[in-house]
């Protein structure tokens, strides 16, 4: 498997915003492992009489007599001392200065609306998240941008980079989970005069290291594995270069796409977990993968971490952990529908990376080139083997109706929302 090396020391990018002098990160060495600095990224120093973390802060604006810049916070719009400590953690994983987000969209939408002008071309996967393709063909092409697209599976959006400003990688992708070659892509992109930018919410930074792979930007919903615990909507951007990574902050706090203090918290509180967590959801994942891939009710089993996976081979060269989202495909919507009638352990929810395994039928959704019988499903922290059981009675019912602890089956269509709500 692929080894990352991190060269990024924290420094404070923002000239105008107090740096993190409080905070523990001379307490990680070089060489400490993921599961180490996850613990310890952006706490502060342990003083006497002091929490690990202290809590949240609220508050819209600073006592800041006289010069303002003479104060650490001046503004809630500008920063927050719960932003400074996460981003901080985040920068010392990802490589690169972080900018937080109010949700992954905005760390999307941040990016684009920086890095692109009108008559920019950019090269986009075919397949990736459905809203990202969806807010750049209704909203960014419609200002004079011009967006080409491929699928990631082969490295397909190579062929079209010539005069682009910007190429966008999703890998794996969400939900089919394709996997394309970060660094040959970058590197042709960087050739073609184009910068990179990654979305690697499925995979996350201890899986794959998108700006060791070459990345200019990395694009994080952190309402997933990050945070973990199906409670917050957050995003981040990381980015390679200090000067980007201003022009990044300044869209945020002039666009104010802010994330509120308490969600910033309940995050960064939730890193100290995220290997742990991490590696339970991959261990669980590859033995339902295998599992899904002997069962008579399922097609088609797609999980860059089974060696038949035509992902494989580049998954296992760049990525560390094959992630905790598996997807697999039933015989049609009704086999579907009875799979998640029958199922106990794994809720019908979109979303994934969380602590509770989940899965849906991705197809209610529409947008994403899937079978009617396609599930996308997110393996969570409980015990595998009770995964397991649950799983093998959903499919033996989804495959003879007759089967287990058969419930009513609903057969009409969902209460979905709109298809721009999924995710
Ligand atoms: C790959 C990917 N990128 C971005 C997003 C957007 O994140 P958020 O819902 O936090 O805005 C999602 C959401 O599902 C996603 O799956």
């Amino acid at each position: 498997m692929f080894t990352y090396t991190l060269t990024y020391t924290h420094t404070p990018f923002v000239t105008d915003i107090v740096a993190n002098a409080d905070t523990n990160e001379s307490a990680l060495q070089d060489g400490m492992h993921d599961a180490t600095r996850v613990v310890r990224a952006g706490l502060p120093h342990p003083a006497p009489g002091t929490p690990y973390m202290a809590g949240p802060t609220f508050a819209a604006t600073y006592h800041t007599p006289g010069d303002p810049s003479a104060s650490s916070y001046a503004y809630g719009r500008f920063d927050n001392p719960a932003w400074r400590a996460y981003e901080t953690a985040l920068e010392s994983l990802e490589g690169g200065p972080v900018t937080l987000f109010a949700s992954g969209m905005a760390a999307t939408v941040a990016v684009l609306s920086t890095v692109l002008v009108p008559g920019s071309k950019v090269v986009m996967p075919s397949d990736c998240y459905y809203t990202t393709r969806r807010i750049a063909l209704e909203h960014f092409a419609t200002l004079g941008i011009e967006f080409v697209m491929a699928p990631t599976a082969g490295d397909a959006q190579a062929a079209l980079l010539e005069g682009a400003a910007l190429l966008w990688i999703e890998s794996p992708t969400n939900p089919s989970l394709d996997v394309c070659d970060i660094a040959r892509l970058c590197t042709l992109a960087h050739d073609a005069g184009a910068l990179v930018a990654v979305d690697n919410t499925t995979a996350t930074m201890l899986a794959q290291r998108p700006l060791a792979l070459g990345a200019d930007f990395v694009i994080m919903s952190d309402t997933k594995a990050m945070s973990g615990h199906a409670d917050v909507i957050l995003g981040h951007v990381a980015c390679r270069d200090v000067a980007w990574a201003e022009k990044i902050r300044t869209w945020r706090t002039r666009m104010g796409a802010i994330p509120g203090p308490m969600e910033v918290w309940l995050a960064h509180r939730s890193l100290g977990t995220l290997d742990v967590r991490l590696t339970r959801q991959c261990e669980s994942a590859m033995r339902v993968a295998e599992f899904l891939v002997t069962h008579p009710a399922v097609a088609a089993v797609r999980y860059p971490g089974l060696p038949s996976d035509p992902s494989y081979a580049v998954a296992s060269r760049q990525m560390t952990r094959f992630g905790s989202v598996v997807s697999f495909t039933l015989r049609d919507r009704e086999a579907a529908e009875r799979f998640f009638s029958r199922a106990t352990l794994v809720h019908e929810a979109t979303s994934f990376g969380g602590i509770h395994t989940s899965a849906e039928r991705r197809a209610r959704w529409g947008g994403d080139d899937v079978p009617e019988g396609f599930i996308r499903m997110s393996i969570g922290v409980e015990d595998v083997r009770d995964l397991l059981a649950d799983i093998a009675g959903a499919l033996d019912h989804a495959l003879h109706p007759g089967t287990g602890n058969s419930a009513s089956i609903p057969l009409t269509a969902s209460s979905a929302e709109p298809s721009h709500a999924t995710s």
